[in-house]
């Protein structure tokens, strides 16, 4: 196939929205809440995060995720209700599990939900989610939200304990944190990225044991350089990418960072 072919928006039979979409290759799912970061940075109108989404769409994005945060630094509520209405693939909402997001989520019903940990003085989410230690109350939030008719994932650090918990919750998803792996890259620490790797690698067998049907989803600190080894592995069925495809759209446009980023994890 050529890469002018892989970076068409998927089809019918393909619909992301359609879990039954049995393509070996990991969608790909942009991140945009950096380009809400630019605008907050001077308080005014634009760049739209929905405008970018829509260029991401074009470009051939599998799904757009914002991360509404409790602190509103980057995306907000207004973005979530005006994409909602507009995204023609699918909106992965990342949220806090709070009664607020709560409230929000069941107007809004994104057809995914990724619950993240926040801190409020975190640069970006920097742990995986504690569904282990908060199992009775993540099953109850993730009860509601499936009850919206939402489907829900969980970001968790790539360890046993972690998965069979979020299986537990009756999560729809999981999605793995990469920030190890991506981190141990720009280290130039290659010993510790092939540490990293496998235990992604071992993260996605464990979850397909434990729950054949669970889709295992990946992300954070993915770049050009790094993806393709995590795009590989058997199981994934998304990526989510924000930092270093707004990087790239900085220098070459939204779509051609989407299509590169494309090109990279499928090559
Ligand atoms: N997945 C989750 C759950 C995240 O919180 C983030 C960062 O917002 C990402 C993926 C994307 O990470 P990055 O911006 O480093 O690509």
């Amino acid at each position: 196939m050529t890469d002018t072919a892989q970076i068409l928006p998927t089809t019918l039979e393909q619909n992301p929205q359609n879990p039954q979409n049995t393509s070996k290759k990991p969608l790909l799912g942009v991140n945009v809440d950096h380009v809400a970061t630019l605008r907050q940075a001077r308080g005014v109108s634009y760049p739209s995060p929905l405008a970018a989404a829509l260029l991401c769409e074009k470009a051939g994005a599998d799904g757009i995720t914002i991360h509404l945060r409790e602190d509103r630094r980057h995306i907000q509520d207004a973005d979530v209700y005006e994409m909602a209405g507009q995204l023609t693939t699918r909106m992965n909402l990342e949220m806090a599990a709070t009664t607020e997001m709560l409230d929000i989520a069941c107007q809004v019903k994104p057809y995914w939900v990724c619950l993240v940990p926040e801190k409020r003085a975190e640069l970006t989410t920097e742990g995986g989610l504690d569904v282990a230690g908060q199992l009775a109350s993540l099953t109850d939030y993730v009860s509601q939200l499936q009850a919206a008719g939402i489907k829900v994932s969980l970001f968790i650090d790539p360890e046993d304990k972690q998965i069979e918990a979020a299986v537990n919750c009756s999560a729809d998803a999981i999605e793995l944190h990469t920030g190890s792996y991506a981190e141990a890259g720009l280290a130039g620490n290659t010993d510790r990225v092939n540490v990293e790797l496998e235990r992604i690698k071992n993260a996605v067998v464990t979850a397909k044991r434990v729950d054949s049907k669970l889709l295992v989803n990946a992300g954070h600190g993915l770049t050009r350089d790094n993806v393709h080894a995590i795009a590989q592995i058997n199981g994934i069925y998304e990526l989510n990418i924000g930092h270093a495809l707004i990087a790239d759209a900085l220098f070459v446009g939204i779509e051609q960072a989407v299509i590169m980023m494309k090109t990279a994890m499928h090559r």
